[in-house]
């Protein structure tokens, strides 16, 4: 997507440990007509594959996940993050390692709002190493729904989610790839 690559050119911010700052739209301040945008593109890449709903994990999924749902016309439903282990049997969790954030989050969804009728698309700004992606698969696979796609906002392709969910067969769309951070630099793939 032209458009969010140039505006991670002009406000991204290279911090170090190959952390991509893009709180001028994403993480803090929101772009909502960006943002719309990005629904609209995921909408219309994801079409047609009987999508019931659209999942993400707060907080900063939450944003481009609702753009999504507004244009599938279809629920969202945020993972919500806990410091532990909800034991609740009218949940599903689990567990996620946040790398930059160097500890353990638990994530849960209420059983009520995710169930085997239901054809999932999971959205997330970030794709690194795909913890966080990961456990929404976990989740929605104890529901026993069906994952049709992930529609990620910016892939860094040299971590290793990526890979790893499209070597296991899924569906990723990611709208910005970026190959490198290095000396300060954002280089995107291809
Ligand atoms: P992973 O989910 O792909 O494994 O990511 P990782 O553990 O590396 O990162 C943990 C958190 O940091 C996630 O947000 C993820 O979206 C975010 N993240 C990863 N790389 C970058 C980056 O280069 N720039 C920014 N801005 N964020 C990055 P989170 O903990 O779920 O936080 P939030 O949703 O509350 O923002
Ligand atoms: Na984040
Ligand atoms: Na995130």
């Amino acid at each position: 997507m032209e458009e969010l690559k140039t505006v991670i050119k002009e406000q991204g911010k290279v911090l170090p440990g190959n952390i991509l700052k893009v709180n001028s739209f994403l993480n803090h301040q929101i772009d909502p007509k960006l943002m719309y945008r990005i629904g609209q593109t995921f909408a219309e890449y994801f079409k047609n594959l009987g999508i019931t709903k659209v999942l993400t994990v707060e907080a900063s999924g939450i944003a481009p996940a609702v753009m999504t749902g507004l244009a599938m016309e279809v629920p969202v439903v945020f993972a919500r993050k806990s410091k532990s282990l909800v034991v609740k049997n009218d949940v599903y969790s689990a567990e996620v390692y946040s790398y930059t954030k160097k500890f353990p989050n638990h994530i849960y969804i209420e059983k009520q709002f995710l169930t085997s009728d239901d054809k999932v698309l999971i959205i997330d700004d970030f794709l690194a190493n795909g913890e966080a992606t990961k456990g929404l698969i976990k989740i929605a696979d104890a529901a026993n729904a069906d994952i049709a796609g992930i529609g990620i906002v910016i892939e860094k392709t040299f971590q290793p989610g990526g890979q790893y969910l499209r070597d296991q067969g899924y569906n990723v769309l990611s709208l910005a790839q970026i190959a490198s951070l290095e000396n300060n630099q954002v280089k995107f793939a291809n």
